[in-house]
């Protein structure tokens, strides 16, 4: 469950100031500074320089000179912000994963990358060349269009904006479309190594253009850390022209559209209709309800698909785990919404877990109870085969009797897999019908099959398990 607020870590820590001991607590007062309290009445002055700071992580860390700013601006203090002189310290890391990072190392390491740019094919360098070009060229003729829009009246301006996205702006998305095409044919022979390099080199040339789609932007920013997150799948849902300009609309607009943002619309159809089959299955779920789970839940849209009546909202009690609190807050959203449409409260639990933890629990039917059906929708794409084994054989104790698994993976033939590397910074574990079928080896199942989405991109891996 989702527990009270985490209190913000702090760090102790120490220098001297003109031969005398201080001693201080830390957190990250921002991304660049800290904010210290200092011990044992000590008051320093606002302005005063410090040569050089100690803070313990794993083992004591010498930060170097920085100035000591007292708290509201008071002439001196025992608390105030440090900040640093001659390095850039990214705090928020230093204090929370006790891990040193000077974000100026970066150019350290500038040479190896610079001469990455060595060992890009020339067919790859040309094409990327002709991508940038183009876009500068589309980008400008859009941009021009918007500021003659601009000044016309608000509906003038707002029919003329859906005329250009209509027209030129489909046509953007069809040269679009076509370089997608393109750098399919250019690399899909790459090996592993050869695709990083290679995606790395073109969001190098095309990151303005990148940063313009706001889809694009987060899954290249990653603000939680990994593309997929729950905001980008609302994104996907909503398939709209979202941003500010026509340019940033329809780079937006084409990432929303290609294959793989289709499945995962098309597959929050097919959840609802599983689970009608297998509540037929299932038959008399017995005194507490049919019971069912979603593993890695995002925003769990496919429940307005679920939840379509009164009789629904009594017979079903659903789980949703996550391990993103921000994820769990945009189920709690959806399941108020459906909660408002059908007058009723649900019955749900939230769990906000990685199954990385929940695979070790010894008894994983007290954690997450048990279900008689449980689906897993963008998970199994982010898992390699071992720990993707080792979850679905977990999960699949806490299926009771006579339940169903259901888990979905993108196809390896996948059409717009590696725009979604190259481009958007995305990658996944794409499998085949027989490798996603390995995974269930050893595990007792009175039947397993794939099946596919409409799209043919999105493969179902379905075990049933013996009543
Ligand atoms: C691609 S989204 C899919 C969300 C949802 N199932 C859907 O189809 O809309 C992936 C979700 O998996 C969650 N997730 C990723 N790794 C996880 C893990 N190890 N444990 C639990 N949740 C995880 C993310 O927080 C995110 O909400």
């Amino acid at each position: 469950m989702i527990g009270a607020p985490v209190a913000e870590p702090r760090r102790r820590g120490r220098s001297v100031l003109s031969g005398r001991p201080l001693t201080f607590s830390a957190g990250a007062a921002s991304r660049l500074s800290l904010e210290v309290s200092f011990e044992e009445g000590a008051v320093l002055p606002d302005g005063a320089e410090l040569q050089w700071v100690e803070i313990e992580l794993a083992q004591l860390v010498r930060l170097g000179r920085c100035r000591f700013a007292a708290q509201d601006g008071k002439k001196e203090g025992a608390a105030g912000r440090l900040l640093f002189l001659d390095e850039v310290y990214d705090c928020r890391i230093l204090i929370r994963d006790g891990r040193l990072m000077d974000l100026r190392g970066f150019f350290q390491n500038l040479p190896l990358v610079l001469l990455q740019r060595e060992r890009i094919r020339p067919e790859f360098k040309e094409h990327c060349a002709r991508v940038v070009y183009d876009l500068a060229v589309y980008k400008r003729f859009f941009d021009e269009q918007d500021r003659i829009i601009d000044e016309e009246p608000a509906d003038v301006a707002g029919a003329a904006r859906e005329a250009l996205l209509k027209a030129d702006g489909r046509r953007f998305l069809g040269f679009l479309d076509e370089k997608v095409r393109e750098l399919d044919a250019l690399v899909h022979d790459y090996t592993y190594e050869e695709h990083e390099r290679h995606g790395f080199y073109l969001r190098r040339l095309l990151w303005p253009y990148l940063m313009s789609g706001k889809i694009l932007r987060r899954s290249n920013l990653k603000p939680q850390g990994y593309a997929g997150d729950a905001e980008m799948m609302i994104m996907v849902y909503e398939n709209s022209y979202a941003g500010r300009t026509v340019f940033d609309q329809l780079m937006h607009k084409h990432a929303v559209e290609t294959a793989a943002a289709e499945a995962v619309r098309s597959r929050r159809r097919l959840v609802p209709r599983v689970l009608r089959e297998v509540e037929e299955r299932v038959g008399d779920p017995g005194p507490d309800g049919f019971h069912f789970l979603s593993l890695a839940a995002g925003p769990a849209s496919e429940l307005e698909e679920v939840f379509r009546g009164p009789g629904d909202v009594e017979r079903f009690n659903l789980t949703l785990l996550d391990q993103d609190p921000v994820a769990l807050d945009l189920a709690r959203a959806t399941v108020r919404r459906i909660e408002v449409a059908r007058g009723a409260a649900l019955s749900v639990r939230y769990l906000q877990q990685s199954v990385r933890t929940v695979i070790r629990s010894r008894d994983l039917g007290s954690v997450v109870g048990r279900h008689h059906f449980v689906y897993s929708m963008g998970l199994f794409d982010y898992l390699s085969a071992p720990v993707a084994r080792a979850v679905l054989a977990k999960i699949w104790e806490v299926v009771r009797p006579g339940g169903t698994l259901l888990a979905g993976n993108f196809h390896s033939s996948t059409a717009s897999r590696y725009h979604m590397a190259y481009w958007a910074d995305w990658s996944l574990w794409y499998r085949t019908e027989e490798s996603f079928l390995a995974l269930a080896e050893g595990l007792e199942y009175s039947s397993a099959r794939i099946d596919f989405d409409e799209t043919g991109c999105q493969m179902f891996l379905r075990l049933e398990k013996p009543a």
